[in-house]
């Protein structure tokens, strides 16, 4: 929730640190903060309440004395409102210690009363400066950062990355992860870490992941890395696949318009080597095949975005590879008692890879001895460090937090998961080919909605500005891309929306269509099921009899829609399974122009943060 950047090395670290939370600023916006350790050795530290700019003003009008080590934060309040005193750094040991934090510590108050028992007095509501106080104690006990930081780590319960220094001992900062990311950038005398391989790609695409319950203790010469128990552990290397533009807005109005655009590539990238004549051949499962028959049901859990994608996996998979699959929010999964057993595969799907409700639903499943395989967009990320597989998405790095082409990247890999499976289970039917020739094309179909829609559905929100509520209705793989068009819209534009499986509409939610409201209905093509098509078009004829504002998102050549809709918006012919990937994209201009059209941020949207690291 919240992004953190820690640095040592030769160069002044403010630039460095500044340069970092600018990227990381997605994971949290309502405050941030720098310190840095200078060259007299004393510990420098401004933050701000705000975005990163009110830091960057404020630091612009009176730096901080130059250093080259230091720490920074970009923040989502959890303990305690966005002000300029709970933002992070939080200071302790008569200022010389400084701690930044993303996550949450469960027994902070039990810390906190200990504290206070022994005289420490807290500047600020958060649980962060209560880790901080108790780093400071042990640091005047032991005059070791490093031990000192391994007896906090070992104190707290919850999750979190904490990273830590003291002017005492300028040239070393020491991180620490449990159930939040943290990853090591290695540099050329120069070592970095951060929330994601974002905060330093720009200076380095060598990084290692750091695995749960351990520390870390960088130098600009040095990375030590051990468990909780101060044991050396020997962290994982891997390269970051993408370069510091990939992660800029190049031009673009915001990220989620980049992003938006980004999709055909994100898509070939998704199914790049993934194919092989006419058959879907995932190298990463090479040596599954056992599992993948073995199984006798599939659950797929995700949380918001993801588990939409989950539900079109769902349909997938079942058609395919012929076996039962059951789509939970991850939130919800473990806290019922689930039928969970060996011959379950639990798939979980998370762009980020470090939603906090997915990783426990993960290791729920795990404990309870299912096979579990991860749909993953980020590189070193815990959810797929904590499963027996992981496919990678290889969509780029989404910054603006309204999901987009992480989402047709994920359809995209549970389309791939299901042909592989389907495969390997010989359950395929004889079109199979004709599918994985479908799959292959969607990249330039999504391009071609792109070209001939965006300026029809982005003029279409200009005239929408002020509507105050828009449904969302489909059915089959339609109904999650209407879940999803709602998603997009509340979240960036604040307009009450709903999304509707079509078939429902007759049970309750058509109370809610009254003249002139805005309805979108996403229509299946005739040619896969007539019977579904008709039914569609029925459920278009009810609203339009009550006066809805009908707006379809339907095949080219669809002419049974034209009657009743206000205003069609076309994709391309494709096969049952692939439509949603195209569908989504006009609801995905549509939530973006409208936004725009309010005049809102539509990257950074309120309360919202990119990913979600609390439960
Ligand atoms: O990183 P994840 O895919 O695990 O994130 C899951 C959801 O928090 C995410 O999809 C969220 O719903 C998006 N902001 C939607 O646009």
């Amino acid at each position: 929730m919240c992004g953190i950047v820690g640095y040592v090395g030769p160069r002044p670290s403010q630039d460095i640190l500044l340069a970092g939370l600018a990227r990381l600023e997605y994971r949290g916006y309502d405050s941030a903060g720098i310190a840095v350790i200078d060259e007299q050795g004393d510990l420098g530290m401004r933050k701000k309440a705000g975005k990163l700019a009110m830091l960057r003003d404020s630091l612009a009008e009176h730096p901080l004395a130059a250093g080259t080590t230091g720490i920074g934060h970009t923040r989502w309040a959890t303990h305690g409102g966005p002000t300029d005193v709970n933002a992070h750094p939080h200071l302790a040991d008569d200022d010389k210690l400084a701690v930044i934090h993303n996550g949450i510590i469960e027994n902070f108050n039990v810390l906190r009363d200990e504290l206070i028992s022994e005289g420490v007095t807290f500047r600020s509501e958060t649980d962060t400066e209560v880790a901080a106080a108790l780093l400071g104690r042990e640091y005047r006990a032991s005059g070791d950062l490093a031990s000192a930081f391994r007896a906090v780590v070992n104190r707290l319960e919850g999750a979190f990355t904490l990273l830590a220094m003291h002017e005492d001992q300028p040239g070393v900062v020491v991180g620490a992860r449990r159930n939040s990311p943290l990853v090591i950038g290695l540099g050329e005398g120069e070592n970095f870490l951060g929330s994601d391989v974002a905060a330093f790609v720009e200076h380095t695409r060598k990084a290692l992941a750091i695995g749960q319950d351990q520390m870390v203790t960088i130098t600009p010469s040095s990375v030590e890395v051990t468990d909780f128990d101060g044991n050396p552990v020997e962290a994982q290397p891997f390269d970051v696949s993408w370069d510091a533009a990939a992660a800029e807005k190049g031009g673009w109005p915001s990220f989620m318009a980049k992003e938006v655009a980004e999709q055909p590539d994100a898509v070939a990238n998704t199914i790049r080597g993934r194919v092989q004549g006419d058959q879907v051949v995932i190298p990463e499962l090479d040596g599954l095949d056992e599992l993948f028959i073995g199984i006798d049901r599939v659950i797929i859990t995700a949380c918001g975005t993801a588990s939409y994608a989950a539900l079109v996996g769902k349909y997938a998979i079942e058609q395919w590879a012929r076996v039962p699959v059951d789509v939970e929010l991850a939130h919800e999964f473990r806290y019922r008692d689930p039928v969970i057993g060996d011959k379950t595969l639990v798939i979980s799907i998370s762009q980020s890879g470090e939603t906090m409700d997915t990783l426990m639903a993960v290791k729920y499943a795990r404990e309870r001895g299912a096979r579990t395989l991860s749909v993953c967009n980020t590189q070193g990320a815990t959810i797929p460090r904590e499963s027996d597989a992981v496919v990678y998405t290889h969509a780029g790095p989404e910054v603006a937090v309204a999901s987009t082409k992480a989402f047709s990247a994920q359809i995209t890999a549970l389309l791939l998961l299901g042909l592989h499976m389907g495969r390997v289970r010989g359950s395929l039917s004889d079109s199979a080919a004709s599918d994985v020739a479908e799959l292959q094309a969607l990249p330039e179909k999504i391009a071609q909605v792109l070209a001939e829609e965006q300026e029809h559905v982005a003029q279409l929100a200009g005239w929408m500005a002020d509507t105050r509520s828009v449904l969302f209705l489909g059915r089959h793989v339609g109904y999650p891309i209407a879940l999803e068009g709602a998603l997009k819209l509340k979240e960036i534009s604040y307009i009450h929306a709903e999304g509707f499986a079509a078939g429902e509409l007759k049970h309750g939610p058509i109370a809610l269509i009254e003249p002139g409201q805005p309805v979108f209905v996403i229509v299946p093509s005739p040619r896969h099921s007539a019977l579904v098509h008709s039914k569609v078009v029925s459920n278009i004829q009810e609203i339009r009899a009550r006066g809805a504002r009908v707006i379809v998102i339907a095949e080219e050549g669809d002419a049974a829609v034209l009657p009743f809709a206000d205003e069609v918006i076309r994709i391309p012919l494709t096969g049952a399974m692939f439509e949603p990937v195209l569908a989504v994209v006009p609801l995905q201009i549509f939530a973006m122009a409208l936004a725009t059209a309010k005049g809102l941020d539509v990257d950074q949207p309120r309360n919202l943060a990119k990913s979600v690291t609390v439960e």
